[in-house]
C-alpha cells in the first residue's frame, strides 16, 4: 500500500524545523505532499505563490516530496489525494493542546486518517514562523531559521 502523509500547513515562511520534519517523515511514508492552506482570513507576509516556490526550492530533486496548495478542509484534500496520514511537527506544550484539537476534531470528521506527530528536534523548538514573520517585519536578519535554499532576499525586494 502506498503511504502517503499530507502535511499541511501556512509555512509563512517554511523554516528550518519544518524542513528536518519532512526529511526525517521521509523514511516513514512513500510520499509527503506538503500543502500550503490558501486562507484568505489570514493575512500572509509571503504570497502563496513565493511560499509554493520556496518550498519546492527547498525539496527540488526530492521525487518523494509534493509541493501544492489548497483550500477548504485539510481531511477532504487528504480523500482526494488516498492519504491516510496528516503530518504535523510538536515544539511544545502549548502547541500539543492546539494540535490535539485539530487532530481529534479531524480525526472525528475523517476516522479513516491518523494524524501523526513528530517531536521537532530540541535545536529547533523555539523557532516559529510568526516570529520569524516579525524578525523580518522588523528588518532583522532571519536566514539562519530558513533552510540555505530560501534566499530570502528574492522574495523581499532587499
Ligand atoms: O501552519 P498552521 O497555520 O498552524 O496550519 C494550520 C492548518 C492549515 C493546518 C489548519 O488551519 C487547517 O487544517 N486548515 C484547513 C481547514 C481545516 O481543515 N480546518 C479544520 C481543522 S480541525
Amino acid at each position: 500500500m502506498n503511504k502517503t502523509a499530507v502535511f499541511p500547513g501556512s509555512f509563512d515562511p517554511l523554516t528550518v524545523g519544518h524542513e528536518a520534519l519532512v526529511r526525517r517523515a521521509l523514511p516513514l511514508f512513500d510520499k509527503v505532499i506538503i500543502a500550503v492552506g490558501e486562507n484568505a482570513e489570514k493575512s500572509s507576509l509571503f504570497s502563496i505563490e513565493m511560499r509554493l516556490k520556496m518550498i519546492s526550492k527547498v525539496f527540488e530533486g526530492e521525487e518523494r516530496v509534493e509541493v501544492t496548495r489548497f483550500s477548504g478542509l485539510t481531511v477532504e484534500f487528504c480523500r482526494r489525494h488516498n492519504a491516510r496520514y496528516i503530518l504535523r511537527g510538536l515544539r511544545t506544550a502549548a502547541d500539543f493542546e492546539y494540535e490535539r484539537a485539530m487532530g481529534h476534531m479531524n480525526w472525528k470528521m475523517a476516522p479513516e486518517i491518523d494524524t501523526v506527530f513528530l517531536l521537532t528536534s530540541t535545536e529547533h523548538t523555539p523557532v516559529n514562523s510568526t516570529i520569524v514573520r516579525d524578525i523580518i517585519k522588523n528588518g532583522g536578519d532571519a536566514s539562519m531559521f530558513v533552510p540555505s535554499a530560501i534566499n530570502l532576499s528574492d522574495y523581499l525586494g532587499r
